[in-house]
């Protein structure tokens, strides 16, 4: 099946990736590290062809929504997250009726986030992340080392929790999708030659003010990081199209030093104060020729 006959399937008007410049499915959460701005130098850097997508640090998952390819395995440590696209993709209008009825105070928040997850039906469980995700300071999703939400409010009332299409499209976009609540090395165990999986791990903190390895109650160390390089080398060596994203740093670039790659400039918004929007230099690093 070609792209614009997998569009018309999705009901939506082309895929993003080929041909196109712009998203036709947004991710539908804000997440810390998301890639939406580093989209057009992303689409550059995919194989022509290729067979199964995997993005086993799928957070907001914004490669795979401009994709939304057909055969894909997506996967993320967070389990919060998984479940949400979970119910995405199989109820789409049982979330959008819960999420209907919610209403935005500072109240509602702190009571949302004082709910324990395990607690709650999944659809309770998706309806809450969505909620906290846009109503909390920059969306950042943090927790405590228990485990426990602890973002404070974003102190906006007036904020869209949901673009009703949107959501459609995603689950829609979600349907050919496996998705693991896993360790990534778990998700990518099946990859094989000819398919294209996609890194983009925690940053490699760039200061102590960084905030971005806090997702999950365990942190992505400099040690991970040296072990997702031999992860990187032994996808490349069975075959398959490996392309891994990160803030640039000379330890980086040097520990890739095999592989091609490439520097991109990119507006970064969420850091730990909020208003640090300066840019940062993202690195980009593939063993196969980007399409250019
Ligand atoms: C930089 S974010 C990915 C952003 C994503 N590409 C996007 O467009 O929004 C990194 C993600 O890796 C997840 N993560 C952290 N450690 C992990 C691990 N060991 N295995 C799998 N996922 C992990 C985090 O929960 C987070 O969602």
């Amino acid at each position: 099946m070609n792209n614009a006959a997998v569009a018309q399937e999705l009901g939506v008007p082309q895929l993003g990736l080929f041909g196109t410049t712009h998203q036709l499915v947004r991710p539908p959460l804000k997440w810390a590290g998301g890639k939406t701005r580093l989209l057009p130098a992303l689409r550059r850097s995919i194989p022509p062809a290729f067979g199964t997508y995997f993005e086993p640090f799928m957070g907001g998952a914004a490669l795979f929504f401009d994709t939304s390819t057909r055969s894909a395995v997506l996967g993320d440590s967070n389990p919060e997250l998984i479940n949400f696209y979970e119910v995405l993709r199989d109820s789409p209008e049982l979330l959008i009726e819960h999420l209907e009825r919610l209403t935005i105070s500072e109240s509602e928040f702190y009571r949302t986030r004082a709910l324990e997850p395990l607690d709650l039906t999944p659809i309770q469980r998706a309806t809450r992340l969505i909620y906290l995700n846009k109503t909390c300071f920059n969306g950042l999703y943090r927790v405590n080392k228990r485990g426990e939400f602890n973002t404070p409010f974003g102190k906006q009332t007036k904020v869209n929790l949901f673009d009703r299409e949107n959501l459609l499209a995603a689950s829609k976009a979600l349907q050919f999708a496996k998705l693991k609540c896993a360790d990534y090395l778990t998700t990518v165990k099946d990859a094989r030659r000819g398919d294209f999986v996609y890194l983009d791990p925690p940053y490699i903190p760039v200061s102590k003010f960084s905030d971005f390895k806090r997702y999950t109650k365990e942190f992505f160390s400099g040690e991970d990081h040296e072990e997702l390089a031999d992860a990187f080398t032994a996808l490349a060596e069975r075959g398959c199209y490996v392309l891994l994203s990160n803030s640039f740093q000379e330890e980086t670039a040097l520990r890739f030093s095999r592989f091609r790659q490439q520097k991109v400039l990119m507006p970064r918004f969420v850091n730990c104060k909020g208003d640090g929007r300066g840019n940062v230099t993202e690195l980009l690093i593939s063993n196969y020729e980007p399409q250019i």
